[in-house]
């Protein structure tokens, strides 16, 4: 009996040892967790902000330029949505109905492939049905993965890519996360996305804002999310601001030029889990 106690006295020893040596998470690690959870809620515990089954009609209300670019694509073209919840912007393009929204964006050429990419998986059994049917792999969706998990050789290449309230405005790295975009993009592609709760680039926005995603320069100068797009090599960014929106938000179009995209590096410095999180980078100048 006294043999027990004492091999018992010396285990519990031992782990407090090893919990005692686990390195403390730090505050930012912290809300990385939380917004997992987020990204893996269910049913009911959806907080009622996180939106995963947007329109394609949505995407295009957020998305200026992004059915005209669709329709100019052809059915060996690709196009990639970063972020795509349930995948229903894909669905609806291949959607056949006369007023359907993906009628209206498909043009003479047919339409294009399409790639899904989502951390969680929210495929509905009408998705399986549907990509079933058009067989060939004309529509893929990846989940368990974040964009900077795969590689360029496993994506390909695209000519038009989406980000509606998805890696953009939900990713720790703004810069690895824009330059692994735009190096998926063939040179005269476009990336259209949004940032929702930002600095705008009309300076129309109520300063009273609790802004979202918040960059800052060196000295602590606010840093506008399209001055610093337009920093990148390689690219035309157009942005649209929406003062009057409930939140400032900006729609953003970047056009690649040409192949050699290089974004300038950004530190994150404020992480805070949500839908979306909210976010505070500092750019180089
Ligand atoms: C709020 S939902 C938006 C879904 C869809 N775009 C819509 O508007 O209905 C956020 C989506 O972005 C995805 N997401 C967030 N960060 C991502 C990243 N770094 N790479 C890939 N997907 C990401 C989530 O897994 C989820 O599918």
């Amino acid at each position: 009996m006294r043999t027990l106690v004492f091999v018992i006295a010396l285990y519990t020893l031992a782990l407090g040892a090893v919990w005692a040596q686990e390195p403390a998470r730090s505050p930012i690690d912290e809300q990385i967790i939380k917004q997992q959870k987020i990204f893996n809620s269910r049913g009911a515990d959806v907080p009622e902000g996180y939106i995963t089954g947007r329109s394609l009609a949505s995407y295009l209300q957020l998305l200026p330029g992004f059915c005209g670019s669709l329709g100019g694509l052809g059915s060996s073209d690709r196009w990639l949505d970063i972020g795509a919840g349930a995948g229903q912007a894909i669905l609806d393009y291949y959607a056949t109905e006369d007023n359907s929204a993906g009628k209206m964006c498909s043009g003479p050429r047919g339409r294009a492939r399409a790639v899904a990419l989502s951390i969680e998986d929210r495929r509905t059994d009408k998705w399986h049905r549907l990509a079933a049917s058009f067989g060939d792999g004309r529509m893929q969706y990846f989940a368990g993965r974040r964009l900077r998990q795969f590689s360029s050789e496993e994506l390909g290449k695209f000519q038009v890519i989406t980000d509606v309230f998805g890696g953009f405005s939900y990713t720790d790295d703004l810069s690895g996360f824009v330059e692994r975009t735009l190096r998926l993009l063939d040179a005269g592609g476009a990336f259209y996305t949004l940032m929702q709760g930002v600095h705008l680039q009309d300076g129309k926005d109520n300063p009273n804002t609790s802004y979202l995603t918040e960059l800052v320069d060196g000295a602590g100068g606010d840093v506008k999310v399209c001055s610093w797009l337009k920093r990148i090599a390689c690219v035309e960014v157009t942005c649209e601001s929406k003062s009057n929106w409930q939140a400032p938000t900006e729609l953003i179009q970047v056009k690649k030029v040409c192949g050699d995209v290089s974004v300038p590096p950004i530190k994150l410095l404020k992480y805070e889990a949500g839908d979306p999180p909210g976010r505070r980078f500092q750019t180089e100048q």
